[in-house]
């Protein structure tokens, strides 16, 4: 196999906020597997269990906790570790959360975003960062087709806003501290922003996520409840999106500007389904389970969500790899390793990240030239 991602991040030295979380541990799993020198600043895990101990990720990298709040702490931690590029996922990442908490979601949110790229505006090192924010940060029509990068920011709860909210501030911090005609000039900093849509994978506790309360409610023998089964949601394997911000992040830092901007990283047209197709799938391949429907859901929920991936696919020959069937199976397995064969678990997550990977390269996928 060769190596992926032109070899970029081989001893560079990246920060992540937002490591001890589930997409964060997935993504530091991967950085360290491909050699970088990863400095991660996140609050401690949430969840118990949680991907980032099971892993044992803490005795692999330099593990700030941190809060993203703290604009003083943040920028000692970028003065101190110099890295170059960054990918920022620290986030009150929950719907339900932010109508209970909509000021803690906002603090860390747009407060959050604030602070990381005035991290970098003080300290000069830095040379790509890429900014996760989510497919929810568009203004929700209920179209049937699928958001394009340049449509208008929304959100109607204040997580989705939240979002759009960050998506904003990186753009006026492009314009104008980090403007792509000063590039090379006054400065050698490239700003993206990724928008991907549901993820599943191994890994996840968090509190009101569909796969962690399938594989609860499966696990004692639970019947699993569902709050919303028409929705439909872009639905993709973690690796998925990942693949597609270390892709960005090694372009941006090897060929600047020509990178900046926007970038969707959704699943296929066919892989767009309602939560309730979802969840029979699961009962399916787990090989038991059974499901309700919540009676007393009140708060709002987009019913329709997708995303283009034209521009991902055209200019950065980015494509899904797993269809949704296959993706699923392969969340199953992680779980049903954890809770059945208690494998490593570190070492499966690596074999799921190998065979992604060979699977990408079949598919003809640049990243993994
Ligand atoms: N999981 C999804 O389906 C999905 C979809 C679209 C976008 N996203 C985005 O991806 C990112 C990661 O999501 P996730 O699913 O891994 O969530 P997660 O809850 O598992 O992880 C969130 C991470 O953010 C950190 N964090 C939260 N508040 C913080 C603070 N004040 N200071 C420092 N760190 C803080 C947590 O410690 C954790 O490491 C988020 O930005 C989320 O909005 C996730």
């Amino acid at each position: 196999m060769s190596k992926p991602f032109k070899n970029t991040y081989e001893n560079i030295r990246i920060l992540i906020t937002g490591h001890t979380g589930f997409k964060g541990s997935w993504l530091t799993t991967w950085l360290t597997y491909l050699g970088a020198d990863v400095i991660g600043y996140a609050l401690k895990p949430s969840t118990e269990p949680n991907m980032f101990e099971k892993l044992g990720l803490g005795k692999k990298i330099t593990n700030i906790i941190g809060d993203v709040r703290d604009e003083k702490h943040l920028n000692k931690v970028f003065t101190k570790y110099q890295p170059e590029i960054v990918f920022h996922l620290a986030a009150q990442p929950l719907v339900k959360q932010s109508y209970e908490e909509p000021k803690l979601t906002y603090e860390t949110n747009v407060m959050g975003t604030v602070n990381l790229l005035e991290a970098v505006r003080t300290n000069g090192n830095v040379k790509s960062v890429v900014n996760i924010t989510s497919d929810k940060c568009y203004e929700n029509k209920e179209w049937v087709y699928g958001y394009r990068e340049n449509d208008p920011m929304g959100g109607y709860d204040p997580y989705s806003s939240s979002k759009g909210c960050s998506e904003l501030i990186t753009s006026a911090y492009r314009n104008s501290f980090f403007n792509p005609d000063n590039y090379g000039k006054i400065h050698n900093t490239v700003l993206a922003t990724v928008r991907a849509g549901n993820v599943i994978g191994g890994g996840d506790w968090s509190k009101d996520r569909i796969i962690t309360d399938c594989i609860n409610a499966l696990n004692n023998n639970e019947t699993i409840c569902i709050r919303n089964p028409k929705a439909t949601r872009p639905w993709q394997h973690v690796l998925e999106p990942l693949s597609g911000y270390l892709w960005l992040g090694a372009l941006m830092y090897n060929h600047g500007v020509e990178y900046s901007g926007a970038w969707n990283f959704g699943p296929k047209e066919e892989d767009i389904n309602t939560v309730e197709s979802m969840v029979k799938k699961i009962n399916k391949f787990w090989g038991t389970g059974d499901y309700t429907v919540e009676k007393d859901n009140q708060q709002h929920e987009a019913e329709l969500l997708k995303l283009d991936i034209s521009k991902s696919n055209y200019y950065l020959n980015w494509k899904p790899v797993y269809a949704f069937d296959d993706a699923l199976k392969i969340t199953l397995d992680w779980y049903r390793n954890y809770y059945i064969t208690e494998s490593d678990m570190l070492a499966q997550t690596i074999e799921q990240i190998n065979n992604y990977t060979k699977q990408a390269e079949e598919n003809g996928l640049k990243w993994t030239d």
